[in-house]
C-alpha cells in the first residue's frame, strides 16, 4: 500500500525522501515521487514503476531544497501512471499533498469544484484534497487543511507542503498509518518506522482525527476541530539490521529462516512450564470473560485468515467452543450473530488492514468483546481492541507473510490452551506437556530448514508446472491452504488447496499428469485416510509430492517424492509443516525468475477495503 516520507531539516530533502521511500518499498507501489520546496516554489519529480526510475531522473538534477515530501502510490483510482504519482498539486502549483488511502466522496467533491473552474490533472482521488486544501487557503496551512479534511469522508493519511510555509509540514491520519520522527535539527514524517530509523528512534504515533504540524525544531498535534492534543514520545528498539536483508537474497527467505528465533520470541515469558499455565494477560480478556463467552468469531484475510483456521481448530478441541473464521471483508455484510458473550479475535500482521478493522469496528457496535494478535506495534487494530497479544516476530517485510503466520499460529494456541484452562477443559498437566512442546519447536524448524536440498530439487521440478493441488486433512488442511496460497502469491502457478477428503467429490477430475499434488501427510489421527486419498491420486498418473514424518517408509512407497520433517505432536505440527511450503513456493518463484519479495499485484498492508 502506498507509502509516505516527509522532511524538514538541514540536509537535502531530496536524498532522505528517496532513502525513506527505498525502505517502504516492501509496502508494495506502482509508481513514486517526491516534492522539495526549493526557494523558489515547489521542484515536483515523479515516475512509474520501481523507485530505481525515480532515483534516475533525480540523480540528473536534484531538487534542491531542506524540506520536501514523497511518496509511493500502489494505484486503486486511476492506473499507474506518471500524472496518477503524487504527490499532486492545487491549479496554481502552490501547494503539494500526498495520500495514502481512500477518499469515499471525492466525485462529489470532484464534481463540485469541477463547477467551480477547478481542471483536474488526474484520475486521483487525492487530487481533491489538493484543491480543496488550496480553496480553504487564506494563510493558515493547518487551518485549511483541517476545513478540507472536514468535507472529506473515508481513509487517509496525508502530508501537505505550501511555498508560502517553507518551514511547515502539515500531516493527518484517519485510518491509515501515520508516525512523527523527532530528530535533532530535524523533523521527519513517514507511513512506517523503517523509513526513518536511520536517523531518529522517537516516534510519535498519530491517531485517527490528528493534525500535526512539523517544523524543524518543534512539532504539535491538533484535533479536527483545532484542539492542540497531546501525544507520548515512544524510543524504538528495533535494529535497522533486523529490518534489512542480514545477508540473505530476499526478505522473504531471511523471514523463513528467522522462524526459530521469532517463535521463541512469541512464546518467550508466557509459558509457566512450572506452573502448567500460561501468562496471555495483554490478550485484554479477564478470565471471568473466557468463562461466560458462547462463540469465538475469528476475522483476518490472507495469510492472517488462514492462521485463524488453525486457531479454530484449538479452541473448539482445547476450550471446547464454538469457533467460526470469517473472511473480514464478508464479515460485517451479513448481519453477523454477535452479543456480549461473544468474543472476536481481529488477526493482522499489520494492524492496518482495513476490511479486519472494519470487522472489529462492526463487532465492537454490536457490542461483542474484541481482542487482536498483531505484530505491529501501536498499530490501528490495537486501539480498537479491549487487548492485543503481539505475536513480536519484528518487522516483516516480505509481501508475502511467513513468520507472521506462524507467530500467529503460536498465539493462537496459547491463547486456546488459557482459555481452555481458565473453562476446566485441560489440567495443568496437559498445558505443562503441551508447553513442553512448544519449547521444542525452534530446534524442529532448525531442522527442517535443512531440509532445503531436497526442496530445492523439488522446486527445480515443480516450477514447470501450470498448476498443484494442496492437500490436508485436520489441523493441517489450513497448512495446505496457506502452502497453496503462498505458491500462487509468488510463482504465479494456479495452486488450490482441498481437505484430502473432499478431492474425491469433484476436483479429482482435474488430475493427470500435468496436475501435480502436494499432501500434507505427516503422522497424525487421520495419517491413513490421507494416505488413502494419496492412493486414488497416485492412480491418476498425478506426480504426488507428500509431507511426511520423518522414517515413514510406507509414504514413500506410494507418492513420488516426500519431504520428511521431524515428528511433533498433531497439535503443533502445523507450525513446522508450514516451513517446508514456505520454502518450495521460495524456490519455485526464484526459479522461475519471480520478484519474490514484491510479487506483482500485491501490497504488504492492504488499507482500502
Ligand atoms: C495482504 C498481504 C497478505 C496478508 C494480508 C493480511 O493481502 O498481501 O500477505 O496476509 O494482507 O494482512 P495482515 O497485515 O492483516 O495480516
Amino acid at each position: 500500500m502506498c507509502g509516505i516520507v516527509g522532511y524538514i531539516g538541514d540536509t537535502q530533502a531530496a536524498d532522505l525522501l528517496m532513502e525513506g521511500l527505498s525502505r517502504l518499498e516492501y509496502r508494495g507501489y506502482d509508481s513514486a515521487g517526491i516534492a522539495v520546496l526549493n526557494g523558489n516554489g515547489l521542484d515536483i519529480r515523479r515516475e512509474v514503476g520501481k523507485l530505481r526510475n525515480l532515483a534516475k531522473e533525480v540523480a540528473v538534477n536534484a531538487p534542491k531544497g531542506l524540506i520536501g515530501i514523497g511518496h509511493t502510490r500502489w494505484a486503486t483510482h486511476g492506473r499507474p501512471t506518471t500524472t496518477n504519482a503524487h504527490p499532486h498539486t492545487d491549479t496554481l502549483g502552490q501547494l503539494v499533498v500526498v495520500h495514502n488511502g481512500i477518499f469515499e466522496n471525492y466525485l462529489e467533491i470532484k464534481h463540485e469544484l469541477i463547477k467551480d473552474g477547478v481542471i483536474f490533472l488526474s484520475d486521483t482521488d487525492s487530487e481533491v484534497l489538493a484543491h480543496l486544501v488550496a480553496r480553504s487557503y487564506t494563510g493558515d496551512l493547518r487551518l485549511a487543511v483541517q476545513v478540507a479534511l472536514s468535507r472529506m469522508h473515508g481513509s487517509y493519511a496525508i502530508a501537505v507542503l505550501h511555498q508560502d510555509h517553507p518551514d511547515l509540514l502539515v500531516a493527518a491520519r484517519n485510518g491509515c498509518p501515520l508516525i512523527l520522527g523527532i530528530g535533532a535539527e530535524e523533523n521527519f514524517i513517514a507511513s512506517d518506522i523503517p523509513a526513518i530509523l536511520n536517523h531518529t528512534r522517537q516516534i510519535i504515533y498519530l491517531e485517527d482525527g490528528d493534525i500535526a504540524e512539523v517544523r524543524q525544531r518543534s512539532w504539535s498535534v491538533f484535533n479536527l476541530q483545532g484542539e492542540r492534543q497531546h501525544r507520548d514520545q515512544t524510543t524504538i528498539e528495533w535494529s535497522l539490521v533486523a529490518a534489512e536483508k542480514g545477508g540473505y537474497d530476499h526478505f522473504m527467505l531471511k523471514e523463513i529462516n528467522e522462524q526459530p528465533t521469532t517463535l521463541a520470541q512469541t512464546l518467550g515469558g508466557r509459558m509457566g512450564e512450572e506452573e502448567g499455565r500460561v501468562y496471555v494477560d495483554e490478550f485484554g480478556i479477564t478470565d471471568e470473560q473466557l468463562r461466560r463467552i458462547r462463540q469465538i468469531v475469528i476475522v483476518a484475510c490472507g495469510t492472517s485468515h488462514y492462521a485463524g483456521l488453525v486457531g479454530e481448530y484449538y479452541f473448539e478441541q482445547l476450550a471446547r467452543i464454538p469457533t467460526t473464521v470469517e473472511y473480514a471483508s464478508e464479515f460485517r455484510y451479513r448481519k453477523p450473530v454477535v452479543d456480549g458473550d461473544t468474543l472476536i479475535i481481529g488477526l493482522s500482521q499489520s494492524g492496518e488492514t482495513a476490511d479486519t478493522l472494519a470487522a472489529i469496528r462492526e463487532a465492537n457496535n454490536l457490542g461483542g468483546l474484541t481482542a487482536s494478535i498483531l505484530n505491529v506495534q501501536g498499530s490501528a487494530m490495537s486501539r480498537e481492541t479491549q487487548g492485543t497479544l503481539y505475536m513480536r516476530v519484528g518487522p516483516e517485510i516480505g509481501v508475502a507473510s511467513t513468520k507472521a503466520y506462524t507467530g500467529t499460529v503460536a498465539s493462537l494456541l496459547l491463547v486456546a490452551l488459557h482459555t481452555a484452562q481458565v473453562r476446566g477443559h485441560v489440567t495443568a498437566d496437559f498445558v505443562r506437556e503441551t508447553l513442553g512442546s512448544l519449547r521444542q519447536v525452534p530446534s524442529w524448524i532448525e531442522e527442517t530448514l535443512a531440509e532445503v536440498g531436497a526442496i530445492q530439487d523439488l522446486a527445480a521440478m515443480l516450477h514447470t508446472f501450470r498448476n498443484c493441488l494442496y492437500l490436508g486433512r485436520g489441523v493441517n488442511y489450513p497448512t495446505a491452504l496457506e502452502g497453496a496460497l503462498k505458491l500462487k502469491e509468488l510463482s504465479y502457478i494456479h495452486a488450490e488447496a482441498l481437505p484430502a477428503g473432499e478431492m474425491k467429490h469433484g476436483p479429482i477430475a482435474l488430475l493427470d499428469a500435468d496436475f501435480p499434488v502436494i499432501a500434507v501427510a505427516t503422522k497424525s489421527a487421520v495419517y491413513d485416510k490421507t494416505l488413502s486419498n494419496l492412493k486414488e491420486v497416485a492412480a491418476r498418473d498425478a506426480v504426488t509430492i507428500a509431507l511426511g514424518t520423518r522414517g515413514d517408509e510406507r509414504l514413500a512407497e506410494v507418492v513420488d517424492r516426500v519431504i520428511y520433517v521431524p515428528e511433533t505432536p498433531e497439535i503443533i505440527s502445523p507450525l513446522v509443516n508450514v516451513v517446508p511450503l514456505q520454502l518450495l513456493a521460495y524456490y519455485v518463484a526464484t526459479k522461475k525468475g519471480c520478484d519474490v519479495d514484491q510479487p506483482r499485484n500485491l501490497a504488504k498492508s492492504v488499507t482500502v477495503e
